[in-house]
């Protein structure tokens, strides 16, 4: 069974990215993490590709890698037909314009001593703005184009709400015109009062521009009301991938549904039994040779401890844990998945399902 996706059509597809990051322990023996392990998707034009999993499971690493933040081990990034992982830094800056970051903490993104303006002139450049004027022009209308007042460019980062600067965030990211705009966490620092109006900013920018995300949440509602397709990290591994509404409505793996019981997302008309994991992710869990779950999963047998493979279960649907795909009922999981997701818990806020899109 395949271990690859097998679309190659996407705007960026990555391919077995790993990264081994080196630290030295207490007392300075040489240690290695591998954040990421792997891992393989691919992110469509104007659509939204998103990676949950609990913290340290490496779903920013994997993005930073992707932008050029850390050298990756192993692995290609294809960018509409380039590799973009092997670019020494100055061939990178040739495509920096076309992938770009929203930061989970609009704060620490600004540039504190400087006005807002000044933080964004640099990307009206490298959006084409070759003088002042233009720049004020384009950065004018980036901040209509999010919904604020000209007159928040002119304050300092401190001086604007989080919510204003994380709309001013994602302005900065959209004025160069990228492909594809990694966000990581983009609602998680903000108050619940405003994520529906960010998270809808983000949506509508989509629908204008056919901008695609790469995004980064824990909030699974907002994974829900954002993604096309998700992925499931775990301890550096990939242990589910499928489309948003196959996820949710036919998680397999014992870990994704543990997150979504966690979550509370269960939709009432799936009757699965609920699944809950034990204890903490753990670095010495991600050196063993089988499933990285053994340790937390209430399933756990023999078998697991040899390597499982991500096996497709369904078109686009694939599962890197034996049982549930030899022995679903034995974990509760019904014979039939739910035809559509019932689950209505989706904040009245958000945009209309993207279920309607597809
Ligand atoms: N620069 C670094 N040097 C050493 N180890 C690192 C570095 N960055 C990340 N790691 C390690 O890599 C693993 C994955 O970290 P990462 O930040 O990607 O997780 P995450 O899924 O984004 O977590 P969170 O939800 O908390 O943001 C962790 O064990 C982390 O300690
Ligand atoms: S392989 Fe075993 S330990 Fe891992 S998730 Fe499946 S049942 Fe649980
Ligand atoms: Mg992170």
């Amino acid at each position: 069974m395949p271990d690859r996706v097998t679309e190659t059509e996407g705007l960026l597809v990555v391919e077995g990215l790993t990264k081994d990051f080196e630290t030295k322990d207490a007392r300075l023996r040489k240690r290695v993490t591998r954040a990421v392990d792997d891992v393989t998707f691919t992110v469509d034009r104007g659509r939204t590709f998103a990676i949950v999993g609990e913290s340290g499971s490496g779903k920013s690493t994997v993005g930073r890698v992707l932008l050029g933040l850390h050298p990756p081990t192993a692995g290609k990034a294809v960018l509409d037909g380039r590799d973009i992982l092997g670019l020494r830094p100055r061939e990178f800056r040739s495509i920096r314009r076309r992938i770009q970051m929203v930061f989970q903490d609009p704060l620490a993104a600004f540039d504190p001593r400087a006005s807002v303006r000044h933080s964004l002139r640099p990307f009206a450049l490298l959006g084409g703005a070759t003088d002042r004027q233009s720049q004020d022009a384009v950065i004018d209308a980036a901040a209509g184009a999010v919904g604020l007042d000209v007159e928040l460019l002119d304050r300092f980062p401190s001086k604007v709400s989080g919510g204003q600067l994380q709309r001013l965030s994602i302005a900065r990211a959209l004025i160069v015109q990228p492909d594809v705009v990694f966000l990581d966490e983009p609602t998680s620092a903000l108050d619940v009062s405003i994520r529906g109006q960010v998270v809808n900013l983000l949506l509508e920018r989509q629908m204008r521009d056919g901008v695609a995300y790469l995004l980064v949440a824990h909030d699974l509602r907002v994974v829900y009301a954002m993604a096309h397709r998700v992925a499931v990290m775990y301890l550096g591994q990939v242990v589910e991938i499928a489309s948003r509404d196959a996820l949710y409505a036919d998680a397999r793996h014992p870990y994704t549904r543990g997150l979504m019981d966690a979550a509370d997302l269960e939709p009432d008309e799936i009757e699965r039994t609920s699944v809950r994991l034990s204890g903490e992710l753990t670095d010495a869990d991600a050196a063993r040779p089988g499933c990285r779950l053994v340790g937390r999963c209430p399933f756990a047998e023999e078998r697991c401890n040899i390597p499982q493979p991500l096996v497709e279960v369904s078109l686009g649907h694939q599962v890197r844990c034996w049982k549930s795909i030899e022995e679903p009922r034995s974990m509760g999981i019904p014979d039939h998945a739910a035809s559509s997701v019932p689950w209505s818990d989706v904040p009245n806020d958000f945009l209309p399902s993207r279920a309607m899109e597809e």
